[in-house]
């Protein structure tokens, strides 16, 4: 399995300061930007779009993973891909044809992301292992930022891992990650955390030290939890 990696979501930044928060969390260790898209029908909250994707780009040098929470996802596949997404992970729940959306997202030329809510199981990804790059399994509803992680979850993430095996696909995990809930969420399988306030909590663009020190207390927590030296 590969090395974990720390995913911070810029839900949690401050929105008047995009570009500055993606160089700083960078410089602070992130391996990955996660841009969290809702759209205030399949979730009850409204963030950014594909124009927002794309004045970050050229502030995120490693690799801007986009959570699509939106319905539908097929018409803005290509607008997202256009504005940069590294990754776009569209919602198993979002719509009755998640096979054509995958692979309306592998033809952009981006990875691609299944995300599963915490009510769903994970039968259907057996039936789409082979056209994705990733699994996201929220540990939160998806909507907000700040929620308590639900540990129903591991569970489902432990039979992902033995399900997946091999394979070239990471599990990330999505919502209430800290390094208090990291280390069982990695001990059962997952390798990319997403963490929204507890990488931003306590510290801004002018104090970004405050990111790093929480970037590597998530990631030392979770390779401790997956018994791997930090
Ligand atoms: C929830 C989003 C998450 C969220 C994580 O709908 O998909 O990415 O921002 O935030 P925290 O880490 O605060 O739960
Ligand atoms: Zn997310």
């Amino acid at each position: 399995m590969s090395q974990i990696k720390i995913a911070p979501s810029i839900l949690s930044s401050d929105f008047a300061n995009f570009g500055a928060e993606c160089r700083a969390i960078e410089a602070e260790g992130a391996d990955w930007v996660h841009v969290d898209v809702m759209d205030g029908h399949f979730v009850p909250n409204i963030t950014f779009g594909p124009a927002m994707c794309k004045a970050i780009r050229p502030h995120v040098r490693t690799v801007m993973d986009v959570h699509l929470m939106i319905a539908p996802v097929d018409p803005y596949i290509e607008a997202f891909a256009g504005a940069g997404a590294d990754i776009i992970t569209a919602h198993l729940e979002a719509g009755p044809h998640i096979h054509r959306t995958l692979q309306a997202i592998r033809a952009t030329g981006a990875k691609a992301g299944l995300a599963l809510n915490p009510g769903t199981g994970i039968e259907p990804v057996a039936h789409l292992l082979d056209m994705i790059d990733l699994v996201c399994v929220m540990t939160v509803n998806p909507g907000f930022g700040g929620q308590a992680f639900i540990d129903s979850q591991i569970a489902k993430i432990a039979a992902l891992r033995r399900m997946i095996g091999d394979r070239p696909v990471h599990i990330e995990i999505d919502g209430g990650i800290t390094a208090e809930t990291a280390p069982r969420a990695a001990a059962a399988g997952a390798d990319v955390l997403v963490a929204g306030s507890a990488v931003f909590r306590g510290g801004s663009v002018d104090a970004p030290h405050v990111y790093g020190d929480n970037i590597r207390a998530i990631r030392s927590a979770a390779a401790k939890g997956a018994g791997r030296m930090a």
